[in-house]
C-alpha cells in the first residue's frame, strides 16, 4: 500500500449468505472492532439485507454496498436491481463483474462495461473485478487478460470519474478455495493493471486508484498481501463473514 498516495479500503462480500437478522447480528458485532481504522472499510451485502445493514451502520465508519445492480434505470427486467434504487437507499458502493457473475450469470466484459456506466451515472463508487482463470495463467495470458477486462470495462470512463473506481484484482482460482496467490503474485497483476490505467489516463490518476486484491485474503495472510506497495486493500468473502477475522484484516490496513 502506498497510503501517501491513494486510499486503502476493505471490503467484504458476503456473497449469497446471511438473512437481514443475522446481517444486523454481524454488522452490530463488527462495528466496535473496526472502529476509528485508518482505510476504508465497507460491507457489500445481498439486497434483501441492505435496508437492515444500512440501519446498522448509522454512526459507524461501516460503508456500504450491493453485489450487483442492473444497467437500465427501470423498466421489464424482471428479478432486477437498478443502481438508482440502491443510490435511493442510501447504498454507496456496488461490486461490479465479480468473477461468479461473470461465470454463473453470463456477465460478459460488454455487460460490465454497462453496469459500470450505470452505477457511475447513479453516484456510486463501483469496485470493478478483474482476474483470470487457472488455466489462463498457466497459458501465460493472465497479463493481457486482466488489461482487457480493465479496458473495457474502463471504456466511457472519464478521468474524473476514477476517483469512484476501485479494481479488485481477483484470480478465480484463489477465490473460496483457500488458494491465496502469492503476495508477489498478487502485487505484479496489480501493478500490471495500475499501468493499463496509466495508458489509459496518465501516471497521476493510476497512482490515485486504489487497487485491491481478492482471493482468499484473511486474517492469517492479510498482512502479507497489504504490505505490497501495489496491493491497497482486499476484497474478501469468507472471511468477512466473521467479525473478528475481517477486523484483523482492516488492522492490516490500518497500519
Ligand atoms: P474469498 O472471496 O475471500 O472467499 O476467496 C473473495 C471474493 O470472491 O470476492
Amino acid at each position: 500500500m502506498n497510503k501517501k498516495v491513494r486510499k486503502a479500503v476493505i471490503a467484504g462480500n458476503w456473497k449469497m449468505n446471511k438473512t437481514p437478522a443475522e446481517a444486523k447480528v454481524l454488522v452490530e458485532e463488527m462495528a466496535p472492532l473496526v472502529k476509528g481504522a485508518d482505510c476504508g472499510v465497507v460491507v457489500c451485502v445481498p439486497y434483501v439485507d441492505l435496508c437492515t445493514v444500512l440501519d446498522a451502520v448509522k454512526g459507524t465508519n461501516i460503508e456500504v454496498g450491493a453485489e450487483n445492480c442492473h444497467w437500465e434505470k427501470s423498466g421489464a427486467y424482471t428479478g432486477e436491481i437498478s443502481a438508482d434504487m440502491l443510490v435511493s437507499m442510501g447504498v454507496q458502493y456496488v461490486i461490479i463483474g465479480h468473477s461468479e457473475r461473470r461465470t454463473y450469470f453470463g456477465d460478459t466484459d460488454v455487460t460490465v462495461q454497462k453496469r459500470v456506466r450505470a452505477a457511475l451515472d447513479a453516484g456510486l463508487t463501483v469496485i470493478l473485478c478483474v482476474g483470470e482463470y487457472l488455466e489462463q495463467r498457466e497459458q501465460g495470458i493472465t497479463d493481457e487478460l486482466v488489461a482487457m477486462q480493465t479496458k473495457i470495462a474502463l471504456g466511457g470512463v472519464s478521468k474524473q470519474e476514477l476517483s469512484k473506481i476501485i479494481i479488485a484484482y481477483e484470480p478465480v482460482w484463489a477465490i473460496g478455495t483457500g488458494k491465496t496467490a502469492t503476495a508477489e503474485q498478487a502485487n505484479e497483476v496489480c501493478s500490471v493493471i495500475r499501468g493499463v490505467v496509466a495508458g489509459l489516463y496518465d501516471n497521476a490518476a493510476a497512482d490515485a486508484l486504489t487497487i485491491q486484491y481478492g482471493g482468499s485474503m484473511n486474517a492469517k495472510n492479510a498482512e502479507e498481501l497489504l504490505d505490497q506497495p501495489d496491493v491497497d486493500g482486499g476484497l474478501i468473502g469468507g472471511a468477512s463473514l466473521k467479525a473478528a477475522d475481517f477486523s484483523v484484516i482492516v488492522k492490516a490496513a490500518s497500519r
